[in-house]
């Protein structure tokens, strides 16, 4: 059975703001390298649509945290189930991930990788849910600020599916 996804956001306008953001960094870094930290798995056209258009060197970096697993109820706790292989410490850290929901995600990882020595750790989220937070979380920079509804697409997944489409949807179901 096939759902219906009503667009939210066209590929033109996420790359409109993808440039926006990457402008916004490359000013903010500027004489800086920053070290992108990637959540896999949503995060990462996001990731590699913004990192490729810095304008200050960048390294890019991967984590895997504990999500939702096929259900779209947030669980409560996370964990991480894959590291860094690389050391943070007096970097200059910059967490890109697809969605701020309840914000417990965040708020768990951002406190682990604060507690590993970087210079700074901020925050990029391509989309904001703020009516469904839990516990604060502060982003740097958002793509997008959404009211309470489940999106896919651009790598964001429902059961995995629809991660691979070019733009951002509704699952109406
Ligand atoms: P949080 O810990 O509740 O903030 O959860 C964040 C994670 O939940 C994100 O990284 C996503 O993997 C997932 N998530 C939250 N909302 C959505 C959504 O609307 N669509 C797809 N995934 C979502
Ligand atoms: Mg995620």
């Amino acid at each position: 059975m096939e759902d219906r996804i009503e667009v939210l956001f066209s590929e033109k306008e996420i790359d409109e703001r993808i440039r926006e953001l990457a402008a916004q960094l490359s000013r903010d870094y500027e004489g800086k390298e920053i070290t992108i930290i990637c959540i896999l798995k949503g995060a990462t056209f996001f990731a590699c649509e913004l990192a490729k258009r810095l304008e200050v060197p960048a390294r890019i970096e991967f984590m895997r945290c504990s999500s939702y697993g096929d259900e779209t109820e947030s669980s409560r706790e996370v964990k991480i189930l894959l590291d860094l292989d690389n050391p943070i410490k007096d970097r200059d850290v910059l967490v890109v991930e697809d969605i701020i929901d309840t914000g417990r995600t965040m708020k768990t990882l951002l406190e682990v990788l604060k507690n590993r020595g970087a210079s700074s750790v901020k925050l990029c989220a391509l989309l904001d849910k703020p009516d469904r937070r839990e516990v604060e979380v502060h982003a740097d920079y958002i793509g997008f600020t959404i009211p309470d509804k489940f999106v896919v697409g651009y790598g964001l997944d429902y059961a995995q599916k629809y991660r691979t489409l070019p733009y951002i949807g509704e699952v109406i179901v």
